[in-house]
């Protein structure tokens, strides 16, 4: 497709006289917020002391000189100290449609990221232990920034950092030795194991050789021995099965398990590394690195005074494994921000690893805000954690009474109220930017009408209903585009034009909000143009017209939704 943009800062390059980079235009460009203003704005401020002219002067100025097709751009305007430059629709509206055209369910899909490999390390739940809420927010926007790397071309892995490993599978392991027999791990095994872990826990701290020998049995875990070893697979493989009941709701795809106890064995050359470089001190009996020098005030603790390794110095040899197995452009990690004195810390600790330059400069920690049930939701439990797989059900079950009432006779009600119940979830997770704390409020996610994913199905869904009534669907060759010039179809071509720049802008700032902005914004602007235009019109052209371009906003919603992970009724 033209880049109108990039022809734009190529015609005021040549036209200036003073030095100027492509790359600071591309800065200073703008898109005016109203379309009066053009669709791209040039301010000339910051260049008034330099040249000693005003800016209106610089852009009258600007405006003689700028030489570029009338098949580009249509007009220039000087507002103020702005150059505003307003594009030729009839070339927008036919590159846009020619591009979907050929391009079909690819629309957007590149190969910008062609030789670059991302790792995104998301979800990770910890085995033995509930998967909460926050897991379901890293799992969702993990998921979505993998389908949106790979569809730009990057070699994408997903990766799920389990925790499966820690001192407390010693005592999980002598408690289970002790009242093993009493639990049926077939059903609700989180949860059972957890009642195991509070007892044994609880007789720890009343009886110190329990507790010795929980620890002696976390060496032997450690060291090996088959049957703890055996006991701590079976641990991780019922607690995988569960989760792995949630990743099937959420279409959850991960290309690695590799978690804490594969790192764990990996830990002594990380542990080796910062001893030689001089980093690794003593205090109080642990071996920490000092990140005062680079402005961190706590330490980054590798080795324990008892000699164990912790969670950090685990992600450590991660980091070193994956730099020499990837060798990786980025690597991001999906948490909440409880954690970004850690990924500080290791980031900081992991300069001294003597992997690449460009390794280090990829690592990125991609924080996300907590998320809160509305009042009185609250499970009155310890940890006011509720289960994920539940909040999944009574969603779906929610959306099916929604449709139940607004849609009696549909068939398949089971099936479309699964896709709209998660897809409400999964647009919930993704609609506020990801550092803003999250309401999860199932009433809310579901309102067909408010800004959520069933909204952006409910349209999707009106343009099936309309290509429905069509039998010769229009050929893009056959469409005369004036009868496309009005203002509620140039809005959407305008935002079909930004696709893939919004695509792009979601790697950028590792901000999928962005896509989920940006779906509602079209669905809205189908829903005017529904609105305020009849599509199934006696006029030949004009109607097929307006279906061609129903058809390619139906192409982009369904595309960009299923890159954030929603499926798409195509009734409901
Ligand atoms: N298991 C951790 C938790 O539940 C998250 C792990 C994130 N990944 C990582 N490489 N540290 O909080």
């Amino acid at each position: 497709m033209i880049d109108f943009k990039h022809e734009i800062i190529n015609a005021i390059k040549k036209a200036v006289d003073f030095d100027i980079s492509e790359q600071d235009l591309h800065k200073y460009i703008e898109k005016p917020k109203n379309s009066a203003n053009g669709d791209y704005a040039f301010p000339c401020f910051s260049f008034a002391k330099q040249l000693k002219k005003s800016p209106q002067e610089i852009a009258e100025n600007l405006k003689q000189k700028i030489k570029i097709s009338p098949e580009y751009v249509q007009e220039i305007k000087v507002s103020g100290p702005y150059l505003n430059f307003y594009i030729n629709k009839i070339t927008l509206t036919q590159e846009v449609l020619n591009e979907i055209s050929k391009n079909q369910e690819n629309y957007g899909k590149s190969k910008i990221g062609e030789g670059k490999t991302i790792v995104i390390d998301y979800s990770a739940p910890n085995i033995a232990k509930p998967f909460h809420i926050g897991h379901l927010k890293t799992t969702v926007i993990g998921g979505a920034l993998y389908n949106i790397y790979k569809y730009l071309g990057y070699n994408t892995i997903g990766e799920n950092f389990l925790g499966d490993y820690g001192t407390q599978f010693g005592k999980l392991i002598e408690g289970y030795k002790r009242w093993g027999k009493d639990y049926d791990l077939t059903q609700n095994p989180i949860d059972k194991l957890g009642e195991i872990y509070k007892r044994i826990n609880d007789l720890c701290s009343e009886d110190e050789q329990v507790l010795e020998a929980a620890r002696e049995d976390f060496k032997q875990l450690e060291n090996g021995k088959e049957e703890y070893v055996e006991l701590w697979k079976k641990f991780r493989d019922v607690s995988i099965k569960e989760f792995q009941k949630i990743y099937d709701l959420l279409g959850s795809h991960f290309d690695s398990w590799k978690g804490e106890a594969f790192y764990a064995t990996k830990t002594d050359e990380v542990i080796q590394i910062l001893q030689d470089s001089g980093r690794l001190v003593e205090s109080n009996g642990a071996k920490v690195v000092d990140l005062t020098d680079e402005g961190i005030d706590t330490p980054c603790i590798i080795c324990k005074s008892n000699g164990s390794t912790i969670y950090a110095t685990r992600d450590l040899a991660a980091i070193l494994y994956r730099a020499r197995t990837y060798d990786f452009d980025k690597c991001l990690y999906v948490t909440s921000y409880e954690q970004n004195l850690h990924f500080k810390q290791i980031f900081a600790v992991a300069k001294l690893l003597g992997i690449k330059e460009k390794c280090i400069k990829g690592l990125k920690h991609v924080s996300y805000g907590m998320v809160r049930l509305p009042s009185g939701k609250m499970s009155t439990r310890a940890g006011n954690f509720v289960k994920v797989e539940d909040l999944l059900h009574e969603t779906i079950e929610e959306a099916k009474k929604i449709i139940e009432e607004k849609n009696p006779d549909l068939s398949n009600k089971e099936e479309v109220a699964k896709k709209v119940g998660i897809g409400a979830v999964i647009f919930n997770s993704l609609a506020t930017s990801r550092n803003k704390d999250e309401i999860f409020d199932i009433k809310a996610m579901l309102n067909f009408q408010g800004e959520t994913g069933p909204y952006i199905q409910y349209m999707y869904v009106r343009t099936k209903s309309v290509l429905e009534k069509i039998e010769n669907m229009p050929k893009f060759e056959q469409l005369k585009l004036e009868n496309l010039q009005d203002e509620y179809s140039i809005a959407i071509i305008k935002l079909l034009y930004d696709f893939e720049n919004i695509l792009v802008e979601v790697t950028e700032k590792e901000e999928p909000s962005i896509l989920a902005r940006y779906l509602l914004d079209l669905a809205k602007a189908y829903s005017v143009f529904y609105n305020e235009n009849r599509i199934i019109v006696e006029d030949e052209e004009v109607k097929n017209a307006r279906v061609y371009l129903t058809a390619c906003v139906s192409k982009v919603l369904k595309i960009g939704a299923n890159l954030l992970g929603i499926d798409m009724p195509n009734k409901m």
